[in-house]
């Protein structure tokens, strides 16, 4: 008894110090990954760990996070349809605010039809793994989003990828395929470059090797396009070949997901996305607000016009030697700094200013890519990005001139 239960610990031992030996490795390399405690809304400027800051960090690019119109819309969905949803959405959960909700996003986006996920997570996992399957193939960017290929390889269809934007390394692939189905997946922004993906490209040739366009909008949806409906808008696509997914945690502000396309596609994922269908929906209360999120970003000119303003004044007052900002005129700005420990160093000397900014490192980047990445909203003025600027600029010299003194 006392053998086995030595036995037992020895095991839980060895099973941790694997655990522990990457985790210190991990710091070693500077890829240690730490959360800060928020005591604030989500803003422009925010309490994180005890301390105020100017914040470059979030996905709010309308600064909506905390709009009174919202915060009144979820108190009052809430006192009406209460907080829970109870029961999966095939079950009893659901509610006539996630119809409502439904019904609007896909008349925004100018679709036939729109289904929520709980998470834009959820929803690349659940659309891929349902469409796909074993005798099918996709076909996906290299930088695209991580659950993006979770879906690929949930779904067991052979799964391609091709470098960057690179559409005749993508044309090469479609031709030699013999899959069933086929899909092109991408991310529509990069969520961390910034950049849009040749969609007109993919979906000529989506038409000419009959494949699906599955592009996700994270990053896009609220900011691009005719009143803010999206990269699709922005780039004039349209095609019932084209499937889109769009989060509602970022521009919107809230949290989950909608996939938009054709009835008979949407249709099917209700009846085969095991992340749709297993799965408790977010409570009615964030539809409802939901919906009133997507009448301010329709409303939204003005925010994206500041926006677009905000993103020419960083790219005018930077000024920089060594580093480099890739060429991205969305709201997400990368800053390449190079190693992983000087993209930290300058994350953590903008936080001592300050000024938070992520250094994100990989595998989320490729290696030697590390970077700041500088996420613009609305709700920032032009002073802050001047501040963000000037200690960048600073920041840059004085990194140059240690290095040179060492
Ligand atoms: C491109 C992209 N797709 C999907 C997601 C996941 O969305 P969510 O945060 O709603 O799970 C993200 C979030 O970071 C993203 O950047």
């Amino acid at each position: 008894m006392l053998t086995a239960l030595k036995d037992e610990l020895s095991l839980e031992l060895s099973l941790f110090s694997g655990l522990r030996n990457e985790l210190i490795q991990r710091k070693a390399d500077g890829l240690l990954r730490q959360r800060r405690l928020l005591d604030s809304p989500q803003a422009e400027h925010i309490v994180a760990n005890d301390k105020h800051f100017l914040s470059f960090c979030s996905n709010d690019y309308l600064g909506l996070a905390n709009h009174p119109k919202l915060i009144a819309a979820m108190q009052k969905a809430a006192g009406d349809s209460g907080v829970g949803s109870g029961a999966s959405n095939l079950i009893t959960g659901h509610h006539r605010y996630h119809d409502a909700l439904e019904k609007k996003l896909a008349q925004f986006v100018e679709m036939p039809a729109a289904l929520l996920f709980s998470t834009g997570y959820m929803a690349n996992i659940g659309v891929i793994g349902a469409l796909m399957g074993r005798h099918d193939a996709i076909f996906a960017d290299k930088l695209n989003h991580a659950c993006l290929n979770e879906g690929a390889y949930l779904s067991r269809a052979a799964f391609h990828r091709f470098p960057h934007n690179d559409v005749v390394a993508l044309e090469k692939l479609l031709k030699e395929s013999t899959a069933k189905h086929k899909l092109i997946a991408a991310d529509a922004v990069f969520s961390m470059d910034g950049d849009i993906a040749p969609l007109a490209e993919y979906l000529a040739l989506c038409e000419k090797y009959d494949a699906y366009l599955y592009i996700d909008d994270a990053h896009g949806f609220g900011v691009l396009g005719k009143n803010g409906k999206g990269s699709l808008s922005h780039l004039n696509l349209k095609s019932p070949r084209i499937i889109m997914m769009a989060t509602l945690g970022k521009a919107a502000g809230v949290a989950g997901a909608f996939v938009a396309g054709e009835q008979v596609v949407i249709d099917y994922l209700i009846q085969k996305a095991n992340s749709y269908v297993y799965s408790t929906p977010a409570p009615p209360a964030l539809s409802a607000t939901l919906s009133a999120s997507v009448e301010l970003i329709e409303d939204g000119d003005d925010l994206r016009v500041h926006l677009n303003a905000l993103i020419a004044t960083l790219k005018a007052n930077l000024s920089l030697k060594n580093w480099q900002l890739l060429p991205s005129y969305t709201a997400v700005q990368p800053l390449i700094v190079g190693s992983n420990h000087a993209a930290l160093a300058l994350s953590e000397h903008l936080q001592a200013l300050g000024i938070l900014v992520p250094a994100i490192r990989p595998p989320t980047v490729p290696v030697n890519t590390a970077r700041l990445r500088i996420s613009l909203s609305a709700a920032h003025s032009v002073d802050d990005v001047l501040r963000l600027a000037n200690a960048i600029n600073d920041a840059e010299q004085a990194m140059t001139e240690s290095i040179q003194t060492v």
